[in-house]
């Protein structure tokens, strides 16, 4: 197995990126098998794609990898890099440019969102943006890709890239890419709209809690939470109408590691005034004992920074074999 996953250097980590993706980076680090490799990467070429503070952007990447070391990665056992760090990554993205189709990068309902009715004032990286994915995933001939359900559709496409590469070029370079996507928190809203996901760029702070919020943040925004007046029924099924609600209860789930309707079934009757005092207890008792971890790991800013460069010179020797039988396959003469 090879694990690859990244995530974009843009705000603060939150709940959603947790529970979505990097638990369960953590738990595959975790079972790894001899000949088995993870890979984990701060997307900060993806960042680019909108315009960044540079001073900002450099800070926010030393954070995140802060962040990921303090929720568990560990970096004898994953690979940790930033992807400007790895040159291959843009490199096999340019070459991946000649086999992706305009109609397909047209589809990424990413890039309709992001981009809007401004199409022509977007930048061209926002719109290439999943073919620098699909070379992130391809570049390692990754099996596995563990990632929240709203990067199924990327990972789709670098499926795509990977067979008409292949195919083109009648070689067996790239194995096809398995999304995996967790089962507990596919998909984790925000507090404020049970209709959209949690998010970095959600301008409402009170949307998302970020891994770095203090317990005290943490309950006053749990208590602000949208929900409603209703008590909660003895199954989830009864909460098809109820969007805030349902999230409130998938994400109490998905911090106990219990099924959802057995969180339902035991406050069943018992309204939000009830639940979410106990939903905050879960989280801070999750999410405590990480902030404190990445609060020491502040302190040492270098030492995290030095971690990435030693990941990024692993994930280079891993990178070259298949950036060089890319090369080969499309008759470039780079030696
Ligand atoms: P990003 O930075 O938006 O999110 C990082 C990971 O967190 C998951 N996630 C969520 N899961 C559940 N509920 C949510 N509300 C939620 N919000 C985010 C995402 O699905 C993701 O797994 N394009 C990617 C980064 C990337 C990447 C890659 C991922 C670049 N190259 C190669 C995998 C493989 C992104 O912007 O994720």
């Amino acid at each position: 197995m090879r694990i690859v996953s990244g995530i974009q250097t843009t705000g603060n980590l939150h709940l959603g990126n947790y529970l979505g993706a990097i638990r369960q980076w953590v738990a595959m680090q975790d079972t790894l098998q001899p000949g088995d490799d993870c890979l984990f990467f701060l997307a900060d070429l993806h960042a680019l794609t909108v315009t960044q503070d540079p001073k900002e952007l450099a800070r926010t990447t030393v954070e995140m990898a802060a962040t990921l070391i303090a929720a568990g990665i560990d970096t004898d056992r994953a690979i940790l890099f930033n992807q400007a760090r790895v040159p291959e990554h843009s490199e096999l993205a340019w070459l991946l440019g000649g086999t992706a189709r305009m109609g397909w990068l047209n589809r990424m309902t990413q890039w309709k969102d992001k981009a809007g009715k401004n199409r022509e004032g977007a930048s061209v990286g926002l719109f290439t943006y999943p073919v620098l994915q699909a070379a992130d995933v391809l570049l390692y001939r990754a099996t596995h890709v563990p990632v929240g359900e709203d990067q199924k559709q990327h990972l789709e496409l670098a499926r795509d890239v990977a067979t008409k590469f292949n195919t083109d070029f009648a070689v067996e370079l790239f194995p096809l890419p398995e999304p995996l996507i967790s089962a507990a928190a596919p998909r984790i809203m925000s507090l404020r709209d049970g209709s959209a996901k949690m998010s970095k760029s959600d301008p409402s702070d009170m949307s998302r809690i970020n891994l770095i919020d203090d317990d005290d943040t943490i309950v006053a925004k749990l208590r602000k939470a949208k929900s409603d007046a209703d008590v909660l029924p003895e199954t989830m099924a009864g909460l098809a109408e109820r969007p805030e609600a349902r999230n409130l209860v998938t994400i109490y789930a998905a911090l106990a590691g219990r099924g959802t309707d057995d969180v339902v079934a035991e406050f069943a009757g018992q309204g939000f005034g009830a639940f979410k005092p106990a939903l905050a207890d879960l989280t801070v008792a999750t999410l405590g004992p990480i902030r404190d971890r990445l609060t020491q790991l502040l302190a040492n800013r270098d030492e995290v920074a030095a971690e990435l460069r030693k990941g990024a010179e692993k994930a280079r020797t891993l990178a070259a074999p298949t950036l060089r039988a890319a090369q080969e396959a499309l008759g470039l003469q780079v030696s």
